[in-house]
């Protein structure tokens, strides 16, 4: 049985107070870091970050070490570097361009992080339960980017 979502709007309010400075790589850090202690059943949170032409770099995050780099013609996160839209994977055994770091993850969210139409990176989301990540999720995680993008210079 899922257990109730967390409350986004209060989980917005503590993270504008949490990133206190205006640095993306503080802020990535806190920002990952405050997801996995927030958001109940999460067995990894991350940022990759386009730092070379179509590819993204591995940034800051929390949990396993995962695969580093990712051209953005494969997986999930190349799938929301190239289109700029989230993706919410409800199984990802039953996505074949799937990218496994992590045998146990079941389910994804990735949210592009786009800065004047330019791809900065994306936030991604792994749970280790099928269809973790419903709409209201998606909606409470892309406001939790949004606060970060707010709060941060991304240059
Ligand atoms: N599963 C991702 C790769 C990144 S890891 O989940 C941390 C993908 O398919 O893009």
């Amino acid at each position: 049985m899922a257990s109730s979502p967390p409350d986004y709007t209060l989980l917005g309010q503590q993270l504008e107070a949490l990133l206190d400075s205006r640095d993306w790589l503080a802020n990535s850090a806190q920002t990952c870091a405050f997801i996995m202690e927030a958001i109940p059943e999460l067995n990894w949170a991350g940022f990759y970050l386009q730092r070379r032409d179509r590819v993204l770099t591995l940034g800051p995050f929390q949990g396993k070490p995962a695969c580093n780099p990712i051209p953005f013609d494969k997986g999930v996160c190349g799938a929301a570097a190239r289109t700029h839209q989230t993706q919410r994977i409800e199984d990802v055994h039953a996505i074949a361009d799937h990218i496994a770091c992590d045998a146990a993850s079941r389910s994804e969210l990735v949210v592009p992080i786009v800065t004047g139409g330019r791809l900065w990176g994306v936030l991604d989301l792994d749970s280790p339960r099928r269809g973790r990540f419903d709409a209201t999720d998606q909606a409470g995680i892309e406001a939790l980017v949004s606060v970060f993008m707010a709060r941060t210079d991304l240059d």
